[in-house]
């Protein structure tokens, strides 16, 4: 099966607060997003690597990750992330008859176990991604005052990489462009059109680094885990 990562690091990085994308910040010595792209080019399920950087920065990610063997292009990303999304989609050929999984650069710890069994469900169903079950009691809160409890057996937490036929995804992403809806991850194109869309198990270990706080946990850990610190 051929499978195509994209890899989605044009976002601002707001929540971070540093002057540059968190993608280009340097997490216990390597920048964030070279740590995705190694985790992606070492997966044996992993063909090739499309990276969509803020838009200027394409130069610069090719630099970053020179060392990446799979890896096929460069884009520039666009304001949401379903534009960056389509701009990395642009670089699978057409007719594409594998896989694609789409990844935030911003989860540097997902590992070849996890890629494999993403890419091989959305080969079988269509379409898959991770999710990992909720811990906390989840309430219903409205300007301050808690007016409800979910059935947390119900809910999950939805990671990436989120895999798709290529066609799946492609037909999905035209008509919600076309329908001019907003996004919030990929696999709510498809679950609007009612496509199959699966569940497997996530990870609590591929967190996405998205505050100061998440950084400074994940580069304690990175430096642990290399015997560093
Ligand atoms: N992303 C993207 N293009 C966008 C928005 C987001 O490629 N227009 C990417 C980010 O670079 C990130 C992933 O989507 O790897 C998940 O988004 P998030 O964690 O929200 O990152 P940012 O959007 O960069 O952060 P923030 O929302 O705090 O600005
Ligand atoms: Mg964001």
């Amino acid at each position: 099966m051929d499978t195509v990562a994209i890899l989605v690091a044009a976002g601002r990085g707001e929540r971070m607060g540093a002057s540059r994308p968190k993608a280009f910040l340097d997490l216990a010595g390597q920048p964030l997003l070279l740590r995705t792209a190694s985790a992606f080019d070492a997966a044996p399920a992993v063909t090739g690597i499309v990276a969509v950087v803020p838009r200027g920065l394409e130069g610069d990610a090719r630099s970053m990750l020179k060392a990446v063997g799979k890896l096929r292009a460069v884009a520039p990303g666009g304001a949401r992330r379903q534009d960056s999304v389509l701009e990395g989609l642009r670089h699978v050929p057409d007719g594409f008859d594998g896989v694609v999984l789409i990844h935030d650069a911003a989860r540097p710890f997902v590992d070849a176990e996890l890629i494999l069994s993403v890419a091989r469900a959305a080969d079988e169903h269509g379409a898959a991604l991770p999710v990992l079950p909720l811990v906390d009691t989840i309430k219903r809160v409205r300007n301050g005052d808690v007016v409800g409890t979910l059935d947390r057996e119900e809910l999950g937490a939805a990671q990436t990489p989120q895999g798709f036929r290529f066609d799946v995804l492609g037909r999905a992403y035209e008509e919600a462009f076309r329908d001019g809806v907003t996004l919030t991850d990929e696999a709510m194109a498809v679950e609007r059109l009612g496509g199959r869309v699966v569940a497997v198990a996530g990870s609590s270990a591929n967190v996405k680094l998205t505050t100061p706080a998440d950084w400074a946990w994940a580069e304690r850990a990175l430096l642990a885990q290399e015997g560093r610190a």
